[in-house]
């Protein structure tokens, strides 16, 4: 991309840590909702794409599942990111899905901020946490090292404007650009089939703005963009850079991590999306990797 063709774009954070630790309390402290209350047994089993404006600034939150079950989402969200909220709670300390949740974000070279949740329990130990972390390579600033950890209780509402003081500081020091003239694209962050909708798909869109009408092909899929919903369901006509949005209008289903690419001709889309398709099938039947995302720009 040509610098002069960059604008400011809104961080994308990822919000993961150990099933329960409080992740989705978290997001609706900084979004005042109560998203918790909904999911079935209190276990969040999908990403939710959200975004919040805080002193005239955007922040884009993924949410992911900390259950067990769910390692592809949170190696996907890691993905798509550029700050990872790494949330453990000070009662518990350190558990599996930390650990595979830090390893994700190193993984992916994304700055990790560590939240410090359930800090108004009794026997919460935050010292613990940041000794139990160190020996994962995320020393607090407190004892000479680099990471960013805040203390908070999301149940309570503590400790968030500082977090997201937090999060605003590291987003400036990655000086996030994204050039909103080219061609949309992004990354498919969950899907499913609607019964009345159809196939229905949570974008974010990483570059380029998209329009209803515009034709995409988003993995395997292709189609025209019939209506466009934002993370409120209020129906918009635009989304740009950093910004979730859901689609309906594909063919098919496509899956959470595929990548979208919107088109200016209907015909060439159905005819990359037909072919990817066909290829995409044809590996599954191989049982081999999936296809290239490369023809998607040919
Ligand atoms: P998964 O998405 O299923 O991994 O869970 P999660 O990390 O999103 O945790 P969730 O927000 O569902 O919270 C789990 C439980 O911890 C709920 O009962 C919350 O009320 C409780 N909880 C979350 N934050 C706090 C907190 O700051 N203090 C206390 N005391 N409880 C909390
Ligand atoms: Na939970
Ligand atoms: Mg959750």
């Amino acid at each position: 991309d040509d610098p002069a063709n960059l604008e400011e774009r809104a961080p994308v954070v990822t919000i993961m840590g150990h099933v329960d630790h409080g992740k989705t309390t978290l997001l609706d402290g900084i979004r005042k909702t109560k998203v918790t209350d909904t999911e079935a047994g209190g276990i969040t089993q999908h990403i939710g794409a959200y975004q919040v404006e805080e002193g005239g600034k955007r922040v884009t939150f993924l949410d992911t599942p900390g259950h067990a079950a769910f390692t592809t989402m949170r190696a996907r969200g890691a993905q798509a990111t550029d700050i990872t909220i790494l949330v453990v709670a000070a009662d518990d300390g350190v558990m599996p899905q930390t650990v595979e949740a830090l390893n994700h974000a190193k993984a992916a070279e994304v700055p990790i901020i560590v939240a410090v949740n359930k800090t108004d329990k009794e026997n919460a130990n935050p010292d613990r946490v940041m000794q139990e972390l160190t020996e994962y390579e995320l020393v607090p600033e407190a004892w000479g090292g680099e990471t960013i950890f805040v203390n908070v209780s999301a149940m309570k509402g503590e400790g968030i404007d500082e977090l997201l003081e937090m999060i605003l500081l590291v987003a400036e020091v990655e000086e996030l650009k994204a050039n909103p003239s080219k061609r949309a694209q992004g990354t498919v962050i969950e899907a499913e089939l609607d019964k009345g909708r159809g196939p229905v798909a949570t974008l974010l869109v990483q570059g380029g703005v998209m329009n209803v009408g515009d034709p995409i092909v988003v993995g395997y899929t292709y189609g025209r963009i019939r209506a466009m919903m934002n993370d409120v369901g209020r129906r918009v006509k635009t989304a740009g850079p950093s910004t979730p949005v859901e689609i309906t209008g594909l063919n098919d289903v496509p899956e959470a991590g595929d990548q979208f690419l919107v088109f200016a001709d209907e015909k060439k889309a159905k005819q990359i999306g037909e072919g990817r398709a066909v290829r995409a099938k044809e590996a599954r039947r191989r049982q081999t990797s999936r296809v290239s995302l490369d023809d998607l720009y040919n």
